[in-house]
């Protein structure tokens, strides 16, 4: 028998049993793939908190066991270890106190959130103990999990069980560090790194001391590899991760090709292919009298669906729209998110009504009719370490007008740059008049029909499957084990 390579992989959150954004796409797809790959032979196993979530989806589980685990402060975690499935890969549930099944994914209260993860990067360790599983390597994500990198130095460096464990950090999102877990650190035995290249508030922080601390940090797209050793995208700690750029790797996100195919997806009410493309635009007719929008295809619709927050741009689309409001085009958002950004939509929208729909609210199924009618998708994000809806936007035909930042670069082939291959827009002046002008061109372009389709075309053509990437991440694994 082969051995297989042992994977732990430790995430907030996991689609479809909890999920809140991107990471949980991302952790419910790859671990998939990498388990699939014939070429490789893996066993990854995901371990997950049991969050109430999970419980009130429901899916098949039973428990394992359970271990009490004692902390270098002398108290006693009581933990619970449940195993369910998702596809071909085994999902572990964490339970202790502190994630308490009674509580939402992410609090927003520092402190809880706090003591969430900080025990739960403790507990994984204790579970591959407790169930005898000798990760070759530990694959922690963004700064919920980041901690369990560094309990192997703090807490497990005598261990034997972890000797030759190597680790892996993906950053999904930089700027979300885990500032605010300090008390729930020093309560669970944590103390500050001594790495003398952080930056004294970092020492003493979850994400950049999981940086310090791992053999290999891979972001979700190359170009975010580069942005974050740059002062405007490195948060702070860019001149440590210009000086260890050489564990900085990139590798970008892919999106479930089969869940998210316009010839098949059974949520829309016209099905298309790039050779039918006129049935696409009968659920862009069908849309706009849905909404009560003029109907016809010469109005072009433009399109957004996002979380509403700082970082996905909203006061420069706002802004943007605004300096070309004259133009004949149509605009659909749905999202939610922080309150201030959902009123600023609101307000807005009532200026131009018949013009500005904002449906704020989380609706997987009217996403799809919105990727699967829209002219255009909108994404003039702030940052972007990957980016799913413009990778999703593109397989409906959907054209993407974006910020040329990280994973949205990496995966828009720009118009200005190669009218041929071209799959979007893309502008590089991150400002509303940067918006507006490229927006304005993308509306020029939408009336010769020929260029449109090219472009459209192009973009449904794109391979984003994430067995791309799995074999990219398959890998930076061999490659870290070899080392
Ligand atoms: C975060 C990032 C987003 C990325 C996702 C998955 O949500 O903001 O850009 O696509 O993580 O990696």
């Amino acid at each position: 028998m082969i051995n297989k390579t042992k994977v732990l992989f430790a995430s907030a959150e996991v689609a479809p049993f909890a999920k809140v954004g991107g990471l949980g796409d991302v952790s419910g797809a790859l671990p998939i793939a990498l388990n699939g790959l014939e070429s490789e032979s893996f066993d990854l196993r995901i371990f997950m908190p049991f969050h109430a979530r999970v419980r009130e989806y429901n899916p098949p589980h039973h428990l394992i066991g359970s271990f009490n685990f004692k902390l270098t402060n002398d108290t006693n975690l009581q933990c619970e270890l449940y195993l369910s499935q998702i596809a071909n890969t085994k999902v572990y549930l964490l339970d202790d106190e502190y994630i308490n099944h009674n509580s939402p994914v992410y609090h927003g209260d520092w402190r809880l959130d706090g003591l969430k993860y900080v025990s739960f990067s403790l507990l994984v360790l204790e579970a591959a103990k407790y169930l005898d599983w000798q990760p070759d390597i530990l694959h922690a994500n963004d700064w919920h999990t980041a901690l369990a990198i560094n309990a192997l130095e703090q807490h497990y460096k005598k261990d034997p069980f972890f000797k030759n464990t190597k680790t892996v950090l993906s950053i999904h999102n930089l700027p979300f560090n885990g500032w605010g877990s300090q008390e729930a650190m020093s309560m669970l035995g944590f103390y500050p790194t001594t790495d003398p290249d952080l930056p004294d508030w970092a020492k003493f922080t979850p994400l950049p001391m999981g940086i310090s601390a791992t053999d290999l940090v891979i972001t979700v797209s190359p170009g975010y590899a580069k942005e974050i050793t740059t002062p405007h995208f490195g948060c702070g700690i860019e001149h440590y991760l210009q000086k260890h750029e050489y564990k900085l790797m990139g590798i970008l996100n892919g999106i479930d090709v089969d869940s998210f195919n316009p010839e098949t997806d059974a949520s829309l009410p016209y099905q298309f292919s790039t050779d039918r493309l006129y049935e696409r635009v009968r659920n862009k007719l069908e849309l706009q009298s849905q909404l009560g929008l003029d109907v016809g295809h010469q109005h072009p619709l433009i399109t957004m669906v996002s979380r509403l927050t700082h970082q996905k741009g909203l006061d420069l689309l706002l802004d943007g729209l605004e300096k070309i409001v004259d133009q004949p085009w149509q605009f659909v958002l749905l999202g939610t998110g922080e309150t201030e950004i959902e009123n600023r939509v609101s307000h807005f929208a009532k200026r131009y009504p018949n013009k500005i729909i904002p449906i704020l609210k989380y609706d997987e199924k009217f996403a799809r009719m919105l990727y699967a009618s829209g002219d255009m998708f909108t994404m003039p994000s702030l940052y972007e370490p990957c980016g799913l809806s413009q990778m999703i936007a593109m397989r409906y035909g959907n054209i993407p007008v974006a910020s040329a930042t990280g994973g949205l670069r990496d995966s828009i082939i720009d118009y200005q740059q190669q009218p041929n291959e071209a799959t979007g827009f893309l502008f590089t002046d991150i400002s509303a008049d940067g918006f507006a002008s490229t927006l304005s061109k993308a509306l020029e372009l939408f009336e010769d029909k020929v260029i449109w389709t090219q472009i459209q075309r192009n973009a449904m053509q794109q391979d984003f499957s994430w067995h791309h990437s799995a074999i990219t991440y398959a890998n930076a694994y061999k490659n870290l084990l070899n080392r």
